[in-house]
């Protein structure tokens, strides 16, 4: 593997709204247009809202789980989304995913996934279980979740990349674990996204991982942006401010999504969501205005009071 070189294209990261029609895999509802950030190695344009998977696509084999399921990712390709985020550690999730997508069959998917086990040797075995249960010819972004073995993974995911068999590739952490060893690896590895934890409430990667992702040209993914539902749920029933309607928001949801993505070093945030309503109004946070530094201020002081 080669190291990051410090020469690495620089290609700018500004928003880009595209109309969310040219990504609809059908001729449903078209929303606001889903603003779109560049993945700063390819300058490939992404939608800031993605879809998380954790917990809420584990459903095991209730029909009425995966029907579920099934309606939400409908919702959220209809709505102009893209990536979809997943592991093998999260239960049944894999399968779930790859059959809404053998029924939806959506042309845009951007299909971001991980490999986790402890042992290098066994990661191109689970990549291809991965890859058989989503029934998708290539990821088009592998992740070492959670750092596990992660010199031991890295060398295959760039191998596979060159050999075009994947298109990007990058770690994950969450909830603020390991930052020193994910800066390290961001200084030194030529990985195309990180995925970390940031929302309103837990803001530690402002200090240095997010300037970093700025200053290597790597992509940030936000992993729960909602606390896991802790801040959703906080906030329910307390009157929305008078700020969130100047950004278009309906909902602490839109305004808790629009604080993250209105960070320029970030790429998407990826909530999870077991509700086509709430698949919806997600999509529709990643459209229209976002808040500019002295708004994120407010958010930081009105949720810090709130929830
Ligand atoms: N180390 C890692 O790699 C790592 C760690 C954590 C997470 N992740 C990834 O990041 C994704 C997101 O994180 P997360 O699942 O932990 O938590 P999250 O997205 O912060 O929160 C999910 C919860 O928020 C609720 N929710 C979603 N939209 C809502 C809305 N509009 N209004 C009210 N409630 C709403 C959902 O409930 P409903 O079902 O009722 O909508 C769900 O319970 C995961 O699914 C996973 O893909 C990766």
């Amino acid at each position: 593997m080669t190291p990051r070189s410090p020469s690495r294209r620089r290609l700018l990261g500004s928003l880009v709204a595209l109309p969310a029609s040219l990504a609809l895999p059908s001729a449903q509802a078209a929303p606001a247009p889903l603003l779109t950030r560049s993945a700063p190695s390819s300058g490939e344009q992404l939608p800031v809202i993605g879809l998380g998977s954790w917990i809420t696509f584990n459903v095991g084999r209730d029909p009425q789980g995966r029907a579920d399921s099934a309606a939400v990712m409908r919702a959220f390709f209809a709505g102009g989304g893209r990536m979809i985020d997943s592991s093998p550690m999260y239960g049944s999730a894999q399968e779930v995913i790859g059959e809404a997508l053998r029924a939806l069959k959506p042309a845009s998917l951007f299909a971001a996934d991980k490999v986790w086990i402890g042992s290098g040797a066994q990661g191109p075995e689970q990549i291809e279980t991965s890859r058989r249960r989503w029934g998708v010819p290539r990821f088009d972004l592998l992740q070492v979740h959670n750092l596990l073995a992660w010199d031991e993974h890295l060398p295959t995911l760039f191998r596979m990349k060159k050999e075009g068999r994947l298109r990007y590739f990058g770690i994950t952490t969450s909830e603020g674990r390991r930052h020193a060893e994910i800066e390290k690896i961001m200084a030194s590895q030529p990985i195309d996204f990180v995925q970390i934890s940031y929302n309103v409430l837990d803001r530690e990667v402002e200090r240095r991982i997010l300037p970093l992702a700025r200053e290597q040209r790597i992509g940030v993914i936000v992993n729960r942006p909602f606390r896991q539902g802790d801040l959703t749920q906080a906030l329910a029933g307390k009157p929305l401010p008078g700020w969130a309607a100047d950004i278009g928001c309906t909902s602490w949801a839109q305004a808790l999504l629009k604080f993250i993505v209105a960070h320029p070093a970030v790429t998407c945030a990826i909530p999870a969501t077991s509700s086509v309503a709430h698949v919806r109004e997600n999509l529709l946070a990643g459209a229209g205005r976002l808040p500019d530094e002295a708004l994120r201020k407010r958010i930081i002081q009105d949720v810090e009071r709130l929830a």
